[in-house]
């Protein structure tokens, strides 16, 4: 079976600057993948390159078997079109710390969008399929609130709906709970919990040591833009072998 993400000695740079020096991983279908790392290690630029926000400067990215943002001709790439990187975006749904909600439309609104306006949906079937999906989350009652309503873990789990929205084969998420006073973090944890145990593919950016350890199936801990050590997450944060990983859980577990 072909991993869902693959990826083989990503580089990526800003300017001089190498923020990926190197990243090989795989990402099974149906797992719970946990990156951690300190702030800068490049965590969120790794996401970002998995959908092709960002493009990478050298290595090769898969996701579901086809080379993400480019088409391999010979042993050259040729980069592809708007129109086919927004093709392969559609399979991935994404979310980020901040949650980034249309504020002019009410939480059913929000969750239609993207599949009126992308996939051609009709309303009605979109808005049914809406109403599903916040039922999906705990939030029947909020349907037709706008996010200026909500609290922030309802707007996050607005946001995980409306990503669900298209029918993604892959989630990322990038620290989806560090934006939330801490008592809204467990229901947004607890959705994605939901997500798991119903065999969606997640890609999780994660500072919540006890959600990596409880639902995550790989982790890998990075720092300055290496993988410095990977495995199951309770060996990796119960027993870490090398020393950046040590002194990176002794600060934050
Ligand atoms: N668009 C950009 N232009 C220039 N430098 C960038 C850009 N985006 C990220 N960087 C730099 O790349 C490095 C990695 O950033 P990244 O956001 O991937 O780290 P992170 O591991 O997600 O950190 P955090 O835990 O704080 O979110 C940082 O040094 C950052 O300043
Ligand atoms: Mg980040």
């Amino acid at each position: 079976m072909n991993a869902m993400v693959k990826a083989e000695a990503v580089h990526k740079s800003f300017g001089p600057v190498e923020v990926l020096k190197g990243i090989d991983l795989e990402v099974a279908p149906r797992e719970v993948f946990c990156i951690v790392g300190p702030s800068g290690s490049g965590k969120s630029t790794f996401l970002r390159c998995i959908n092709h926000l960002e493009k990478i400067n050298a290595g090769r990215l898969y996701v579901d078997g086809t080379l993400v943002g480019y088409r391999e001709h010979g042993n050259k790439l040729y980069e592809l079109r708007d129109r086919e990187v927004a093709a392969q975006r559609r399979d991935i749904g994404m979310v980020f710390q901040r949650f980034n909600l249309f504020p002019h439309m009410t939480a059913v609104e929000n969750v239609m969008e993207a599949p009126v306006q992308v996939k051609g949906e009709s309303k009605a079937k979109a808005q049914e399929r809406a109403r599903a999906l916040l039922d999906r989350v705990g939030l029947a009652d909020k349907t037709d609130s706008y996010p200026a309503q909500l609290s922030g873990g309802q707007q996050q789990r607005v946001a995980i709906a409306r990503a669900l929205a298209m029918e993604p084969k892959l989630m990322l998420f990038d620290e989806p709970t560090s934006a939330l006073d801490p008592e809204l973090v467990g229901e947004v944890l607890d959705v994605m919990r939901d997500l798991a145990e119903d065999g969606m593919t997640m890609v999780v950016v994660t500072h919540e040591m006890g959600f990596a350890r409880e639902v995550g199936d790989s982790l890998v801990f990075m720092d300055d833009g290496v993988v410095v050590e990977s495995g199951n997450p309770r060996d990796v944060l119960g027993d870490p072998q090398h020393e950046r990983t040590k002194s990176f859980l002794s600060k934050v577990l």
